[in-house]
């Protein structure tokens, strides 16, 4: 029995036919003798009858017993389904095939949990799903999500080939680079003692990449980061990296918003704007308090450091006389907040770093707050223009340094949003992509517990050329050639022009990130005696293969669209991945593990 179409395929111009459909069992109804088989596969379902008056008893009977995701051919003729029985909600709603033949081609044991009911399916334990991985992936939702992701990934393809780019593979047995995150370490059995790591990103690959001349790179890369794991971040995951030779930043924006109006269209049919709004990142903290700001809302953050510059309220004073801000947001609407809802907040701005957190609630006409009796007129009717208090409003504050405040009423907005729109206050559109760019980080940013300055993206960032000059003598000043792409509160991609010269590359290295000539020789010598031979102007982004492709399929995890991803604590539940491995394997690789030792001591 030859399948001749899959589950998605019939309609109505297929009635009459002779057809075979090859599936799992998804569903039965059994409506007194006459019974009805949902045939599963990865692109959907059809509905075969099993009509005792046309099969033998045994037949029929055979099938009502079979268990769910039973593996079968059936073999039948397509008919319509009678008046007033088709459904809508499936693509093959208009017809039936009425079975003539069934074949059972695998059995099923009773299932962990069940794969047919989407509302069932989203309440099972996440780990029992992973732990059947295959099962959860057959679940119609997910299969959507693995066709998406497989699609998402050819349009790539082809996008950044008509764009000229050699889609090249870079190795992923390479060297500790420990500028970036934590890397995961291989040890190797032929040279004792001595490790590869997994990239974190095939960055210095690509650049030497431009130095060979390719001009155009393109890879659909695997990266790894022992970081801790968020709904957003996994420990390998997958990236659209590009690289591009003799361009500027206006370059990667259009190959980028080239590529996303592409994506979009193909998976959505959703029209994107020709080119993407700029912000700088002064100007996302200012207003947004983020540099990856959602801007589908509004509820932006409010400068009131003049306002407040003869302040008598110790908490703003304190904060202005150490050269620190005054910022306040609106919370429309959220003024009935109860006083432990209020304690919850506080405490959240303190698990940012927050010293506590004022506000206003405006009820019954009247500002009610603990702080109002140190405001004078001036100041109130300051805060009423600039944040145009109204009935219900609830204003929040933050006093602190430019950076802290931000960031605190940065959290505080993303989290009123939530309660706001939870409550229906606040329309924070579902179906809209509000892309941007954000752009002129700092380049390096300063590490007060280790006393010294960091890259704020990567060290091969260049600065922008006017600042050059400030790399020594003030380096908190010094902007970076480095770009975000942002979309709905998203870092989706980030990318930059890198540093060509060797002399500058040096620089960073050693005065700046202070690695002493022996080290950066060590760690980074490659690329500097590449940069010797001729290493053209570059520049390149990345962006998050599975933050994007998640975006596309309206889910906030992305473990949604990887097939086989691991849980917050780094364990593949259906392998157990890691494991142990056997002792032998350790000897050929000249290791010995301690802690496995003390656990076999306590045991
Ligand atoms: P960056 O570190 O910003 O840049 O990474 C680029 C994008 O990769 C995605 N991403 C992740 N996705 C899932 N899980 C993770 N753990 C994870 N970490 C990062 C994000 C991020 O925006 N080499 C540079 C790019 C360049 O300069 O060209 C780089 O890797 O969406
Ligand atoms: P206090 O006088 O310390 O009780 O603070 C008065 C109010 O100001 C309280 O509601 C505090 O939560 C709040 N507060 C204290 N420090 C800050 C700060 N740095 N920024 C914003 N609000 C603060």
């Amino acid at each position: 029995m030859k399948r001749t179409h899959h589950c998605n395929e019939l309609r109505s111009e297929h009635i009459g036919q002779k057809v075979t459909l090859c599936g799992w069992v998804h569903s039965r109804r059994d409506f007194g003798g006459l019974l009805f088989l949902d045939i599963r596969d990865r692109e959907g379902r059809t509905q075969t009858v099993f009509d005792p008056n046309e099969l033998d008893k045994e037949v029929v009977e055979h099938a009502a017993a079979l268990h769910a995701e039973t593996v079968v051919a059936v073999s039948g003729s397509v008919r319509a389904r009678p008046e007033g029985t088709s459904n809508p909600k499936i693509d093959t709603g208009e017809v039936e095939v009425v079975t003539e033949r069934l074949e059972v081609l695998n059995h099923a044991d009773v299932l962990p949990f069940p794969v047919d009911d989407p509302e069932v399916a989203a309440k099972v334990n996440e780990e029992l799903r992973l732990q059947h991985r295959y099962l959860d992936l057959r679940r119609p939702d997910m299969a959507r999500n693995l066709r998406l992701r497989s699609r998402i990934a050819t349009a790539t393809r082809q996008y950044v080939d008509e764009e000229g780019f050699l889609e090249l593979e870079t190795p992923t047995l390479f060297k500790s680079t420990p500028e970036g995150a934590r890397e995961f370490v291989v040890p190797s059995r032929l040279r004792p003692g001595e490790f590869y790591a997994l990239p974190q990103s095939p960055q210095q690959f690509k650049q030497i990449l431009m130095v060979a001349g390719v001009d155009k790179y393109f890879q659909l890369a695997r990266c790894y980061r022992d970081e801790d794991l968020r709904a957003d971040r996994q420990p390998e995951f997958t990236q659209i990296d590009l690289e591009m030779s003799f361009i500027e930043r206006e370059d990667i924006y259009r190959v980028v918003e080239g590529l996303m109006q592409r994506l979009w269209k193909t998976a959505l049919d959703y029209e994107l704007p020709e080119r993407f709004p700029r912000l700088s990142y002064v100007e996302a903290m200012n207003r947004y308090g983020t540099d990856k700001p959602d801007t589908r809302y509004g509820m932006e953050l409010i400068d009131f450091s003049e306002t407040f510059q003869s302040t008598e309220f110790k908490v703003f004073r304190s904060a202005l006389d150490s050269d620190g801000v005054i910022k306040a947001l609106n919370a429309k609407g959220l003024a009935d907040v109860t006083q432990g809802q209020m304690e919850t907040m506080t405490e959240y701005a303190k698990s940012f770093g927050a010293k506590g957190l004022a506000y206003i609630k405006v009820e019954g006409g009247e500002w009610k707050s603990p702080i109002v009796k140190f405001f004078n007129q001036e100041e109130k009717e300051a805060l009423t223009e600039k944040l145009g208090i109204e009935e219900g409003d609830l204003i929040l504050f933050a006093a602190d340094q430019w950076q802290n405040a931000c960031e605190i009423l940065g959290r505080i907005r993303l989290y009123c949003a939530e309660v706001l729109s939870s409550q229906g206050k606040l329309q924070i559109p579902e179906n809209v992509f509000h892309f941007l760019w954000v752009e002129d980080f700092p380049l390096l940013s300063f590490d007060r517990e280790a006393g010294r300055w960091y890259s704020s993206h990567h060290p091969f960032t260049a600065p922008v050329a006017e600042d050059i000059p400030l790399l020594k003598s003030d380096p908190k000043r010094v902007r970076g050639q480095h770009y975000d792409i942002v979309v709905n509160g998203v870092e989706l991609g980030g990318g930059s022009i890198r540093i060509h010269q060797r002399e500058v590359q040096k620089t960073v290295f050693e005065d700046i990130l202070q690695l002493s000539p022996e080290v950066a020789e060590a760690r980074f010598g490659y690329m500097l005696e590449a940069f010797r031979y001729g290493c053209p102007p570059h520049g390149g982004i990345a962006i998050g293969f599975d933050r994007l492709v998640a975006l596309l399929c309206g889910t906030h995890s992305i473990r949604d669209v990887i097939a086989f991803p691991k849980t917050a604590k780094g364990t593949d539940m259906m392998t157990q991945a890691p494991a142990a491995v056997d002792p032998k394997q350790l000897r050929e690789l000249h290791l010995e593990v301690k802690a496995a030792k003390k656990k076999r001591a306590n045991e």
